[in-house]
Parts: C-alpha cells; sequence; structure tokens
C-alpha cells in the first residue's frame, strides 16, 4: 500500500524522537521543521538532524522555524527532556547549520511543488504551522489533514486543564484552530488512555540499534514524565499517537466542535467550545482510541 506523504513539524524532545522513527517507518516523510518548545530551536533542530542521521535518513530535510512563541517569551521543558531535549543521550553526530529559508516559506514551496495534498503533522507548539497558514493561506488546498499533538480538549475525559504545546504558544494554536475540518486534534486526554507501563520499556531493545537508542532515550523521559498521565507505573508517549492518527484513523473515535483558546491570564492555554458567533468551522477531536490497536501499531512501527 502506498505510504501517506507527511510534513512533520517537531520540536524534538524525546516522546518527538520516538514519532519520528514511527513516521520514518509508517509514512513517506517528505521532511522535518523544527520548532522551540521542548528546547530552543537551536536544539530542536540539532536533534531532529542527528535522529534523521541515526536512522539513516539523513536524505530528509530538517528546516529550523520559529524560535520563540508569536507573542510570549519562551518557555521549554529541560524538567522533562533535559537541557539538550535528548535526555543524557551522548550524540556523537556534529552540529549543522541552518539554511536560511524558514520554516514556513519551506513548507510552503514544497508544499506548493507537490502534484496532489499531503498530510501535516505537528508535535510541538504550533507556531510554525500558523506562520504558515498566515503567510501562505493558499497552501490550504495543498493540505490533505493537520494532525497536531494539542491540548486539553472539551467533548473528551477533562482531567486536566494543561497542556504544554498549547500553553507554550496559545495564540498560534487558535490560529490553527480556525482552519476547521482539516484539523484533526489528539489531546492529552486521548494520549493520556494509552500509557506505556515502564514494564515495557525493555521491549525496545528488541528493535536494533534504533530501539536500543529510543530504549535510552525513553528510560530519561520515565524518569522525568511518569506520573505525567496520572499513573507513575507508566508514562505517556503523547506525540506518537498524532502519527498513529495519520497512518490510522480508524484507531480512534473523532468528534467535530469549533475550538478556540484562552491567550491571556490565569487560564492561558485553555482551549474551549467557540461561542456560536465567532462562526468558526469545527476541527475534529479524538475522543477516544482503541488502546491495544495502538500499542499493535506502535511496536509494528518500529520495524524497519
Ligand atoms: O504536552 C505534550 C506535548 O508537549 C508533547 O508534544 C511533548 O513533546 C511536548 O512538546
Ligand atoms: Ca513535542
Amino acid at each position: 500500500m502506498n505510504k501517506k506523504q507527511v510534513i512533520l513539524d517537531m520540536d524534538p524532545g524525546i516522546d518527538d524522537a520516538l514519532a519520528l522513527v514511527a513516521a520514518l517507518n509508517r509514512l513517506n516523510v517528505l521532511g522535518v521543521s523544527t520548532v522551540a518548545g521542548n528546547a530552543t530551536q537551536e536544539q530542536t533542530f540539532q536533534n531532529a538532524h542527528r535522529i534523521l542521521q541515526f536512522t539513516r535518513h539523513s536524505t530528509v530535510p530538517v528546516v529550523s522555524g520559529a524560535d520563540r512563541p508569536l507573542f510570549y517569551p519562551l518557555l521549554t521543558a529541560e524538567d522533562i527532556h533535559g537541557f539538550s531535549g535528548m535526555g543524557a543521550y551522548n550524540w556523537k553526530a556534529p552540529d549543522v547549520s541552518p539554511g536560511d529559508e524558514l520554516a514556513w516559506n519551506w513548507m510552503a514551496r514544497r508544499l506548493t511543488a507537490l502534484s496532489h495534498p499531503c498530510h501535516l503533522i505537528a508535535t510541538g507548539p504550533l507556531t510554525n504551522i500558523a506562520m504558515l497558514l498566515w503567510s501562505h493561506p493558499e497552501v490550504q488546498s495543498q493540505l490533505t489533514s493537520i494532525s497536531c499533538m494539542a491540548g486539553a480538549l472539551p467533548g473528551t475525559k477533562m482531567d486536566k486543564t494543561f497542556e504544554f504545546n498549547v500553553y507554550v504558544d496559545p495564540h498560534a494554536a487558535d490560529v490553527v484552530f480556525r482552519y476547521g475540518h482539516d484539523v484533526h486534534l489528539i489531546g492529552i486526554n486521548a494520549a493520556h488512555s494509552a500509557l506505556l507501563p515502564l514494564s515495557e520499556l525493555e521491549r525496545f531493545k528488541k528493535y536494533g540499534r534504533v530501539g536500543h537508542m529510543l530504549f535510552d532515550l525513553l528510560g530519561f523521559y520515565a524518569e522525568h514524565a511518569r506520573g505525567e498521565g496520572g499513573d507513575p507505573s507508566a508514562m505517556p508517549l503523547d506525540d506518537a499517537m498524532v502519527v498513529a492518527a495519520t497512518d490510522a484513523p480508524e484507531m480512534f473515535q473523532w468528534e467535530e466542535m469549533p475550538l478556540t483558546v484562552v491567550r491571556e491570564g490565569p487560564l492561558r492555554g485553555t482551549v474551549v467550545v467557540a461561542p456560536y458567533e465567532s462562526k468558526r468551522a469545527p476541527v475534529k477531536i479524538a475522543t477516544t482510541v482503541d488502546v491495544s490497536q495502538f500499542f499493535e501499531w506502535l511496536w509494528a512501527s518500529l520495524d524497519e
């Protein structure tokens, strides 16, 4: 079966690294753009490049995007991902210099050149995606879907109101949510319904040198993100679920509703149903995931 064509926008970040490996095996990755989030823009760019080089996909282009949110100062997550964004992993790969072209301009140029539309996956703050849709609105016809790891979403088990990507850049998230039907959201509510038991970490070692690299990265993540999903003996794999939602959306149940984001004040980053008068088109929200199908997909996605 032909693999779906996709562009990835990420803030690697350890769970982004797992999502990237899964995407490289399951999808046709046309390029990776990076954004500041889990770590600084410089670090996320180097990390994306290192993962592609390590997995022998160094021909996949990596482009550098926003080094901060649209309006707020940058917040990073070194408490979870380590200062470099890759835990304590010691990459051998040298640093590379990003080109001059900004991620959203590269995405627009790449999308326009395509003979048919492709999917966009975003696993970090949505700054680059907002800039793409704002500065190149014409590309929407070249996008089959924009799937995002974003938000603690209405219509799902609202046991949380905070999600990092939307909190870091709520203005960008609100811009993207205006684009309605093309937007598919995996919120932490769905993502945290499929936590990986820490006892399963060893299984990554069955997948060769890439599996061992993931084992090392996720070992750091397990120590720092365990309990994020409410169970101290398990950890969320948030970003991998967005790749699964693009590759196999039938694993999910979806609801449609118009959304907006609280952008200022103590409720910053809270995602709410947009008022009727906003006339916003609905976005698709994953309300449930078939957990056993997801993990079956995840392990299969590590087979090269
Ligand atoms: O809230 C989880 C999201 O924030 C994930 O994408 C994680 O990598 C961080 O970017
Ligand atoms: Ca991420």
